[in-house]
C-alpha cells in the first residue's frame, strides 16, 4: 500500500528572522512514517521543520509554510491509497510578510493574521480513491470536537488526542489517543509510546484500506 504521512509543525513567515508556529514535535508522525515503512508499505513523509531525524527507507518532503504543504498534499495524494494528516498546520498566517527585519518598537501593535486554507476540507469529497486519516489535537471536549472534525473535513477516522497534559501528546515521545469512524465506533490506545500507538494505527489503518480496495475492485 502506499502511505502519504505528513508531519511536524508548519511555520508562516512573519519577517525574515520571525514566524508564526505552533508546538508540534513531528514524532507522531515519523512514528507512523515509520511502522508503515517496517510494514512493507511504501511512504511519502511530507513534513514541516520537526524535531526528529526522517526514518529511513521513506520518500521525504520537506515544506515550511501551510501552502506549500497544501501544494504538497495535492500533488501526493492522487497517487496514494492512504494520506494521514498527521500535520499542526498553522490556522493563520500574518497578512504580509515584511521583506525586511521589523524594528523593535516602544508601542505595543497588533499582527493582522489571516485563515490559511485547511487542507482536508479541500481534498475531494466523493469518488476519492484514497482512506484519509485526520488527526484531532483537544484540550477539551475531546469526543465532540473530534467528532465534528471527523464529518466537516470528510475524513475516513479522525485520531484524536488531548493535548492539554504536559506528560503526553505534543513534543512528548508518549501520547494516547482515541480513534473515532464514521460507522460511529471508537477505539481507545491508552498512553504508551508513540511507536507502539504508530504500529497500532498502521495496522487498523492497512485493515480499513484494504476493506475499501477489495470494495472498489469488486
Ligand atoms: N488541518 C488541515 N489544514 C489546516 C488545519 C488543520 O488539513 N489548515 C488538519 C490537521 O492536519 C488535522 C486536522 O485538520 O488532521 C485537525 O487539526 P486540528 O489542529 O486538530 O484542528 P483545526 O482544524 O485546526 O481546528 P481547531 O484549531 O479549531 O481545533
Amino acid at each position: 500500500m502506499r502511505f502519504v504521512v505528513t508531519a511536524g509543525p508548519t511555520r508562516e513567515a512573519i519577517d525574515p528572522v520571525r514566524f508564526v508556529s505552533n508546538r508540534s514535535s513531528g514524532k507522531m508522525g515519523y512514528a507512523i512514517a515509520e511502522a508503515a515503512s517496517a510494514a512493507g508499505h511504501s511512504v511519502t513523509l511530507i513534513s514541516g521543520p520537526a524535531t526528529v531525524a526522517p526514518p529511513d527507507g521513506a520518500e521525504f518532503v520537506s515544506i515550511i509554510t501551510s501552502d506549500e504543504l497544501h501544494d504538497a498534499v495535492h500533488r501526493a495524494a492522487p497517487e496514494c491509497d492512504v494520506l494521514v494528516m498527521c500535520a499542526a498546520v498553522s490556522d493563520y498566517k500574518p497578512a504580509t510578510v515584511a521583506l525586511q527585519k521589523m524594528k523593535k518598537r516602544k508601542t505595543p501593535f497588533a499582527l493582522e493574521l489571516v485563515p490559511t486554507r485547511d487542507i482536508l476540507a479541500s481534498l475531494p469529497k466523493v469518488n476519492r480513491e484514497f482512506l484519509v486519516v485526520g488527526f484531532a489535537a483537544e484540550t477539551h471536549d475531546l469526543e465532540l470536537n473530534a467528532q465534528k472534525k471527523l464529518r466537516e473535513k470528510n475524513c475516513d477516522m479522525i485520531v484524536a488526542n488531548d493535548v492539554s497534559k504536559t506528560d503526553s501528546g505534543l513534543e512528548s515521545d508518549e501520547n494516547e489517543v482515541t480513534i473515532f469512524f464514521r460507522s460511529g465506533e471508537s477505539k481507545t490506545i491508552s498512553r504508551t509510546s508513540k511507536k507502539i500507538i504508530a504500529r497500532e494505527l498502521v495496522k487498523i489503518i492497512s485493515k480499513m484500506s484494504e476493506k475499501c480496495l477489495t470494495k472498489k475492485s469488486g
